[in-house]
């Protein structure tokens, strides 16, 4: 088992298009990426660069998306994610049952283009983690 590096740290928002104006001010406008839809996962997000790691907006297309219920508990956002970069995501997954740490269903295209899973909070310390695929994940 090794997890690599911080990739990003997801962040819930109700306004993608006011976070970015805000991101945009903190980090420059360069950072702050152009906002896309993930429809299978029920959100719209962008990406802005820090220099060591991205943040990730997050907000929902709908009120089915399950940040729709992180924002009803959280209104004004909140951190909703790590996410690490692992080299291969299926070894991670089962290096992972050994630990007792449950993974969140089946690996499935993230918002980078590779294969993401995410494992369940209560197996992390309350922290809601990602995993990652990466070609140079684990470095
Ligand atoms: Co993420």
């Amino acid at each position: 088992m090794q997890f690599g590096r911080l990739n990003h740290v997801g962040v819930a928002t109700s306004s993608i298009a006011r976070a970015r104006e805000h991101y945009a001010k903190l980090f420059g406008g360069g950072a702050v990426g152009e906002p896309f839809d993930l429809p299978e996962q029920g959100v719209r997000v962008c990406f802005v660069d820090a220099p060591n790691c991205q943040v990730e907006l997050i907000e929902p297309l709908s009120d089915a998306s399950p940040i729709a219920g992180f924002l009803a508990r959280n209104p004004a956002g909140g951190q909703h994610h790590l996410c690490f970069e692992v080299a291969d995501l299926d070894r991670a997954i089962a290096d992972l049952a050994a630990t007792g740490t449950r993974v969140l269903g089946s690996p499935r295209p993230g918002a980078h283009g590779t294969r993401i899973v995410f494992l369940h909070p209560k197996d992390m310390g309350g922290v809601l983690v990602e995993l990652m695929e990466a070609p140079d994940g684990g470095h």
